[in-house]
């Protein structure tokens, strides 16, 4: 199709859109509390059939071509951050051309990573040579030993200290540049909340620049979901965490402090409600490494999109595929995983122009 057939972009709106893709399934982790469930649960129980569903097996995963082909149209489309995720989007090669495409289009990259990759010196200098804008890094705790039962690898031989070390060649690689900017994800579990204060104190000493806790986000009938996540009961010790945490940022560029409600609102209530301005479906997109596009990874979201709205990027064009999208939808499927969404989209900024202070 010739470029005057799409959508003119609109002048009135800069390209606002963040497509969270999750580009290649495998990892080398296998957290039990995974957004992608288990290889050794699928293999013995067979591959979930539900729509949405993500899977380390990685058996419909899309070709590097394919990848490639629609990350050339995202110029000039509505799209202006690409958060790549997985599965582990660097143990892939192509990976780092898909990136280079993405970055060739003018969008922002922040890349979420389990770490162990940022140890391999050439895929660190490619990161920093592509000028990718931010790459997260998740550690769930700061104790070794915890960290690596709660976030064990599949091969037993990478863990807690791999990540740090990567993380420090990932500072050292890029210098003075301060780019990528760097940052830690941890996932907070019920139990566990005192890691919100003590990954801040490891974020501080290791010298990242920005810092997400999230609450662990599992469906009701998943194994774990008593054992992790939190209940109402939880609150208190949650609340002084976060209170903490903002008030001895350790110099780390944190989420807007209206994200404490929100975290604190999510681990309150059970899964329902009305979700204020939502920006799935108009500012956030996710896409799974088969190629399907939602309008946000909730799973409730998911099991509730139309079919005649189920897409995919397969031979699709950025420009046609988000051209027609509200300011915000109306969405009344709430679930925890809502607040770790704002981060990603609202938050992301901050996240990544401000400059620690130390
Ligand atoms: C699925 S991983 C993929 C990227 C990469 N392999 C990594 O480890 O960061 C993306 C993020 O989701 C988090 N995550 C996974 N399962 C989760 C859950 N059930 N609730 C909340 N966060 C979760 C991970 O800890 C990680 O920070």
């Amino acid at each position: 199709m010739p470029p005057d057939e799409f959508p003119p972009p609109d002048a009135r709106r800069t390209p606002d859109a963040t497509l969270l893709w999750g580009l290649r399934s495998p990892c080398a982790f296998t957290c039990p509390h995974c957004y992608f469930g288990t290889i050794e649960e699928h293999k013995q129980q067979g591959l979930p059939t539900e729509a949405g569903v993500l899977s380390h097996l990685s058996r419909t995963d899309l070709p590097p071509q394919v990848l490639k082909a629609f990350a050339r149209t995202l110029a000039g489309s509505p799209v202006g951050r690409v958060v790549i995720a997985g599965g582990e989007p660097l143990d892939w090669l192509p990976t780092l051309d898909v990136i280079d495409l993405i970055k060739q289009a003018g969008c922002q990259v922040v890349i979420a990573t389990n770490g162990i990759p940022l140890t391999r010196p050439p895929v660190v200098q490619r990161l920093v040579d592509l000028g990718v804008d931010g790459v997260s890094v998740s550690l769930d705790s700061a104790d070794a030993a915890v960290n690596d039962r709660l976030r064990p690898s599949r091969s037993g031989r990478f863990g807690y200290h791999d990540v740090v070390a990567g993380i420090g060649a990932l500072l050292q690689a890029r210098g003075d540049r301060h780019v990528p900017r760097v940052g830690i994800y941890t996932v907070v579990m019920r139990e566990r909340s005192q890691e919100i204060t003590d990954m801040a104190e490891l974020a501080g000493q290791l010298g990242v620049d920005y810092y997400v806790p999230q609450p662990i986000s599992l469906a009701p009938d998943h194994q774990l979901f008593s054992v992790l996540t939190h209940r109402p009961d939880d609150v208190p010790a949650v609340a002084g965490q976060l209170s903490r945490l903002y008030d001895e940022s350790q110099g780390l560029a944190l989420p807007d402090p209206s994200y404490v409600r929100r975290f604190i609102d999510a681990i309150s209530t059970q899964d329902s409600g009305h979700v204020p301005d939502c920006f799935g479906g108009a500012r956030l997109f996710f896409i799974q490494p088969d190629g399907s596009v939602w309008d946000c990874p909730s799973d409730r979201r998911i099991a509730a999109t139309p079919a005649a709205r189920r897409r995919t990027i397969a031979g699709a064009d950025a420009r046609l595929l988000f051209a027609d999208r509200p300011a915000c939808t109306n969405c009344t499927l709430f679930s925890r995983d809502c607040v770790n969404m704002w981060p990603l989209v609202l938050d992301m900024p901050r996240l990544l122009n401000t400059r620690a202070v130390r």
